[in-house]
């Protein structure tokens, strides 16, 4: 579903060239969670970022479903990121003047879509996403959780195959951290939609089927464990050895 061939990524500070992304090859299949770790400043949002088609490499290939996005035209592009791709941010990235089912159809409406299929969808993700009550209320009126909340359903309206999530609990406590890894990790489990997570956290991570480590511009780490909160000792492990 995902396939990074020789990804490179360079940016130009001054006089100087600094790699961020050098050689970078990955392939993720349909269905898995995936978290991206590494220390900051690691090129994990660049790397996120160039998957979803919101930055572009300096070379290399990045497939999504056979497709190479960075091969669209500015049109297509944003065409096949809205039909594919659902984005979650640290920061919710909410639109402060528009009631929570309006950030969530809005992606529906750039698309023309009939407005009695927006209302049907918009009431049945906010019910899949606890937010039953809230459908008035403006960002301001919610708690973190339940922003993060109205983000994941912005990324799912469309039915995205692919969910691409910097930092979703970053900004959250463990509680309700807890319970938003709980609801992608569902959406995971019974959906089997492939998610790809950046985080610190290593209990985040656990929530993850995979976890791939970053570090000086490559995939240092790439390591696959058993499911759900059982395995942040053994990862802690791991990249307690990495860091020593
Ligand atoms: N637009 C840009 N221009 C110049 N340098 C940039 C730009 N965007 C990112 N960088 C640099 O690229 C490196 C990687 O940035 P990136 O945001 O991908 O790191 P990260 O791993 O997500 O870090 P963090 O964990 O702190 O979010 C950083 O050193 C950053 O300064
Ligand atoms: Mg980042």
């Amino acid at each position: 579903m995902i396939n990074v061939r020789n990804l490179k990524k360079s940016y130009q500070i001054s006089d100087d060239r600094y790699q961020v992304l050098n050689d970078i090859n990955l392939d993720v299949s349909k269905g898995e969670f995936v978290s991206i770790m590494g220390p900051s400043g690691s090129g994990k949002s660049t790397l996120l970022n160039i998957l979803g088609g919101l930055d572009t490499p300096d070379s290399g290939e990045v497939l999504i479903n056979n497709i190479n996005i960075d091969s669209l035209n500015d049109k297509k592009k944003t065409l096949f990121r809205r039909e594919n791709i659902g984005f979650i941010f640290q920061n919710y990235q909410l639109l402060h003047n528009m009631t929570v089912e309006e950030n969530i159809s809005m992606p529906m409406h750039a698309d023309k879509i009939n407005k009695n299929i927006i209302e049907k969808q918009v009431k049945d993700i906010i019910d899949a996403v606890g937010l039953k009550g809230k459908e008035k209320n403006f960002p301001s009126q919610l708690s973190g959780g339940q922003q993060q909340r109205v983000s994941i359903a912005r990324a799912l309206i469309m039915n995205p195959v692919l969910i691409l999530a910097d930092e979703p609990t970053g900004n959250l406590d463990r509680k309700t951290g807890t319970e938003v890894l709980k609801l992608l990790s569902n959406l995971h489990r019974n959906n089997h939609l492939t998610i790809l997570m950046v985080t610190h956290d290593i209990y985040a991570a656990s929530y993850s089927d995979r976890i791939i480590l970053l570090k000086d511009g490559h995939v240092e780490m790439d390591v696959k464990h058993e499911k759900e909160g059982e395995n942040v000792d053994l990862i802690t492990n791991i990249l307690e050895k990495l860091n020593s």
